[in-house]
């Protein structure tokens, strides 16, 4: 039978979600409709995320709970980078998948579920380098704050990560694109536009960068706030970085990953940046926009990691202050170079050294939201809280403030900051800003 309704449920980073809207837009092009929250769907997809830990015994395990009480199931689609990684293997290992998807071929997902319907169980993990943008439609209904690809892939290799395999090649979607893309957005509800890209800051198309297209997307009336990430320290070009003193909607917020403080390491994580250049690349940076808040990945654990290593890396985080970072024990990937270096660290040193760097980046969290307090800004409102009447929204500095008012999801309102914690801020209306 044809299904109605589908459920998406998208895990991992920002492009997961946005491929997770773009599927929905997809089949409800084709008249299905999404389930109602606690409403069983006829078609279930799993966008799946597969950078750490055991992903793909997760998945199945997903998928094993999809078995209704009665023994029935819904039509399962498993998409993403593991469906990527693991391909038609994914449906010997649990044959209630009936189709895998990969994440450069989801516009064909439609034309999947046909096929399953005359009893075919189709997989397509290939890598076709952009044509699935063609196959969408318009896009229809935007979040305040919305997410756009622009650039897919990676070609940096690094020696721990699955992302080059399950994303395929770096590739840049063409500007005039991005820029429809945008308008549409922005004539759908968004006032914030986020760029995407494993590599964000390696965009490039027709001669122009990511500075270009971010000067050309802040002249568009209407779109208040321009973000992007996730950017490589090697691609922050000069004009980048001037982009920040001077494009006044182009948000002070960098998320500029390092992963480790340690050159050793670095090395050995084939990241083509030191410390040294890293920290060349912040100060830089600052110099255009005294207020930049700087956020960062970290991995503990790399193999061979010593306390040492690890202690350069407490160093690089005190040296830049980060407003935010996530950090991660190392997780060794199959198929990785990493994975089969000697001297790999014994978890409970991944999980000590873990729970000190947080302890640190937390510190200066918190330091830099204490820092904001008493003083007035702008927040885009973005959902409800937790009480009612109560609104979250975010700072500039993307920073989670919570505020008590009658304002709704879409507005940009001026709030003196109260109080601050190591994730979020309090605040207070000032005025409501003219929308
Ligand atoms: N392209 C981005 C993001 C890649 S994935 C970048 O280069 O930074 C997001 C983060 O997951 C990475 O920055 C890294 O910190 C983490 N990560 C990737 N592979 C990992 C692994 N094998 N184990 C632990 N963390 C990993
Ligand atoms: Fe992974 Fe490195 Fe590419 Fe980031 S730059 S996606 S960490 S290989
Ligand atoms: Fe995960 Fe794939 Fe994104 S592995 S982090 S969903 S690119």
């Amino acid at each position: 039978m044809t299904p109605k309704t589908f459920k998406i449920k998208s895990f991992g980073c920002q492009m997961n979600v946005y491929d997770g809207e773009r599927m929905a837009e997809l089949l409800g092009g084709r008249g299905m409709s999404a389930a109602r929250d606690g409403e069983d769907a006829d078609l279930v997809v799993l966008n799946t995320c597969h950078i750490r830990e055991k992903a793909a015994e997760k998945a199945y395990s997903d998928v094993g709970r999809l078995r209704r009480e009665d023994g029935s199931k819904p039509l399962i689609a498993l998409a993403g980078c593991v469906a990527q990684a693991e391909g038609a293997e994914a449906q010997r290992r649990s044959p209630m998948i009936d189709i895998v998807v990969g994440p450069q071929a989801y516009h064909r997902l439609p034309e999947m579920v046909d096929q399953v319907v005359h009893g075919a169980r189709p997989v397509d993990t290939d890598l076709p380098p952009l044509s699935k943008f063609d196959a969408f439609p318009q896009r229809r209904r935007a979040n305040p704050s919305a997410f756009l690809t622009v650039q897919e892939g990676c070609d940096k290799f690094c020696t721990y990560c699955v992302v080059p395999y399950t994303r395929g090649a770096e590739v840049s979607r063409p500007f005039d694109d991005i820029v429809a893309e945008a308008h549409q957005l922005v004539d759908t509800g968004a006032r914030e536009i986020v760029l995407l890209g494993q590599n964000v800051n390696a965009w490039a198309h027709d001669g122009r960068g990511l500075a270009e297209l971010i000067r050309t997307l802040a002249k568009a009336d209407g779109l208040e706030r321009i973000r992007y990430t996730t950017s490589h320290p090697v691609n922050m070009s000069d004009e980048l970085i001037a982009a920040h003193a001077e494009v006044e909607k182009l948000m002070p917020y960098l998320h500029l990953p390092v992963q480790s403080g340690s050159n050793r390491v670095l090395k050995a994580m084939n990241r083509s940046h030191t410390a040294e250049t890293y920290l060349a690349t912040i100060e830089k940076m600052r110099a255009a926009r005294p207020d930049i808040a700087i956020s960062g990945d970290f991995i503990v654990g790399f193999p061979g990691e010593t306390e040492a290593d690890f202690d350069a890396t407490l160093q690089i985080v005190d040296a830049v202050r980060y407003a935010s970072a996530y950090s991660f024990k190392y997780s060794a990937r199959p198929g990785t170079p990493a994975a089969t270096m000697e001297d790999q660290i014994p978890r409970e040193i991944m999980d000590d050294r873990l729970q000190r760097l947080q302890a640190r980046i937390s510190q200066h969290s918190l330091a830099f939201n204490q820092s904001k307090v008493g003083t007035d800004t702008r927040i885009l409102i973005e959902r409800k809280g937790r009480h009612a009447g109560q609104m979250i929204g975010k700072s500039p500095w993307l920073q989670s403030v919570h505020v008590d008012t009658e304002a709704e999801a879409g507005e940009l309102m001026d709030v003196t900051l109260l109080a601050a914690g190591p994730n979020s801020l309090t605040g207070a209306a000032l005025w409501k800003a003219a929308a």
